[in-house]
């Protein structure tokens, strides 16, 4: 008897912006095929460049894309979720799964929005981030209602192709990840930013400072990503007591470091939480 492999699932995006292009670029090198990937977006210029630069089939139409598609990633912004989920409800089938990426718009408003007489998709969502672009990206996932185990693992294979996957079971838990993750890339650049300027203040040249920075900070999470060593650890060992690093650290516990970032995360959540009560208010 001859072994069949099952047939490779097809992705539909809708929207072809940033996001959708990481995650377009991360599967085709991750090995997928062309052909089990399409994507709609009104602009022309954006589908011709998805169609150039990864020989995907592309159109304008989001129900055409529905259509082809086992799996369908929503990835517009939150503003327009509701209008562009509505409209695809009817061309959606029970059977198929839809993840959508939007901060800020919750499993409830979705389930109402890509509801039709046939019944409701399986619907996830995904929080990734920008790092996803080189295929180091993190990102939450949590299933908001039934999915099946097919596009459970179809939408993780997905995220997996650009970085970490996290399953959350509890959909509020997503809040935290835009916080630890979705958000944090941006805290990361800003006190790289931080230390050049120290550095500049000192004086280093602007570049020298930033490119010390930069290395710095890549060293740091090489270190603490590549070694079974708690970070703790890290930390310890580079603070040499009486040393520079010391007092270095002291000075950043004056300025009450944890309070601080606690203070930016709790301010992304709140943000997501308007989001979430704005966007998807039922009328
Ligand atoms: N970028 C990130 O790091 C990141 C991280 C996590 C989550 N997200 C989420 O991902 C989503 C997309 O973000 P993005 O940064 O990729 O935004 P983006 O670059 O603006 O991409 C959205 C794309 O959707 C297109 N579009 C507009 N109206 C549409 C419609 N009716 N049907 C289909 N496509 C339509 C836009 O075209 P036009 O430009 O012509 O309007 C644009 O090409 C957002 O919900 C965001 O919250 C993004």
């Amino acid at each position: 008897m001859i072994a069949t492999n099952p047939p490779t699932p097809r992705i539909g995006f809708i929207g072809a912006g940033n996001l959708s292009t990481s995650l377009i670029g991360g599967l085709i090198q991750a090995g997928w095929a062309p052909d089990s990937l399409c994507a709609a977006d009104p602009s022309e210029a954006r589908r011709q460049l998805i169609a150039d630069r990864f020989g995907l089939l592309v159109s304008p139409e989001n129900a055409d894309i529905v259509h082809q598609a086992d799996v369908v990633v929503l990835a517009v912004k939150p503003q327009i979720m509701r209008a562009v989920a509505t409209a695809l409800s009817r061309a959606l089938h029970p059977d198929q799964t839809v993840v959508s990426v939007a901060a800020g718009i919750r499993g409830d408003a979705l389930g109402r929005w890509l509801s039709s007489s046939l019944g409701t998709p399986g619907i996830i969502r995904a929080m990734p981030n920008t790092p996803a672009l080189l295929g180091v990206g993190a990102t939450g996932l949590v299933a908001t209602n039934a999915v099946s185990q097919t596009g459970r693992d179809t939408a993780e294979s997905v995220f997996r192709a650009v970085g970490q996957v996290e399953w959350l079971d509890d959909e509020a838990d997503l809040d935290a990840v835009i916080a630890v993750a979705g958000s944090a890339p941006a805290y990361f650049f800003a006190f790289i930013e931080a230390l050049t300027r120290g550095g500049e203040a000192l004086g280093l040249s602007g570049e020298v400072s930033q490119r010390l920075a930069i290395q710095t900070a890549l060293g740091a999470a090489r270190m603490a990503s590549e070694t079974d060593v708690p970070v703790a650890t890290l930390r310890e060992r580079v603070t040499s007591p009486g040393g520079t690093t010391a007092e270095a650290l002291k000075a950043l516990e004056a300025g009450d470091l944890d309070g601080l970032v606690r203070r930016a995360m709790d301010a992304a959540v709140a943000r997501a939480q308007t989001m979430a009560d704005e966007f998807g208010a039922v009328d």
